[in-house]
């Protein structure tokens, strides 16, 4: 089984993902999570990485498709969290049966005050100051390590990654309607109803 989560920055891809990977036992694939901790180990290829993902652009597909094929190996029951991000690198995927793609969808407007309350650990545990708050607003629940905010969530920062996502993603929107694998969930929502929407419209029969 794979399932792709689509949605703009901020949507709330991870969110759900670490919901569904705790509750269903998914493997959770985050393109994203995996280049960031290698910009942290300071590699030359995270050194390039990084000049990326700070400037709000996307990682080469040739760069990104490989990690995933490599991680994809042998998995069954699969969550791909922000990949593909473009038309290219979804038809790098081709070959993979993929069950449904989900958009989680929410105005811009909207989603703009996520980013000042974000809070992760450096094992990309998330959280929401307001929304989704930790118990200490410094540690992380889980594993105890510092909370920060992201490098990229800098405000114009921000606005290139929506600038991106318009110009790269919006096509992959359309690429995967065309092939009728769209399902679109109301991500403006509470952290909850947001959840529920998401499992009836992964596992319910239409
Ligand atoms: P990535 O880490 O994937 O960033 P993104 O897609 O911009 O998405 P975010 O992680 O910002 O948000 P999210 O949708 O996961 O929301 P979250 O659950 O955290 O990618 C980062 C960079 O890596 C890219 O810019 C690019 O450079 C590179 N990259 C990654 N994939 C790539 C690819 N395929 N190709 C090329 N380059 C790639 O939620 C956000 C906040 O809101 C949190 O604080 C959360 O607690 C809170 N929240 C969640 N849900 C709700 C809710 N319902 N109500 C209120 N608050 C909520």
């Amino acid at each position: 089984m794979i399932i792709i989560l689509l949605g703009p920055p901020g949507s709330g891809k991870g969110t759900i993902s670490e919901q569904l990977r705790r509750e269903f036992d998914f493997f959770h694939l985050a393109p994203g999570e995996l280049l960031r901790e290698e910009v942290a180990k300071q590699t030359t290829i995270g050194k390039e990485i990084k000049k990326y993902i700070e400037q709000g652009l996307l990682v080469p597909d040739n760069l990104v498709v490989e990690i995933v094929r490599l991680e994809l190996h042998g998995k069954q029951k699969v969550l791909l969290d922000g990949f593909p991000r473009t038309v290219a690198q979804a038809k790098a995927i081709a070959n993979l049966h993929l069950d449904k793609v989900l958009l989680l969808q929410i105005p811009e407007k909207k989603v703009i005050e996520r980013f000042s309350g974000r809070r992760v650990c450096t094992k990309n545990h998330g959280y929401h100051l307001k929304y989704l708050p930790p118990k200490h607003p410094d540690t992380c629940d889980k594993d105890g390590l510092p909370l920060t905010a992201r490098k990229d969530d800098d405000p114009k920062v921000i606005k290139e990654r929506f600038r991106v996502y318009h110009q790269e993603t919006q096509p992959l929107i359309d690429y995967y309607q065309k092939k009728n694998l769209l399902t679109v969930v109301d991500a403006s929502l509470s952290p909850p109803e947001v959840y529920t929407a998401v499992k009836k419209s992964l596992f319910e029969k239409a």
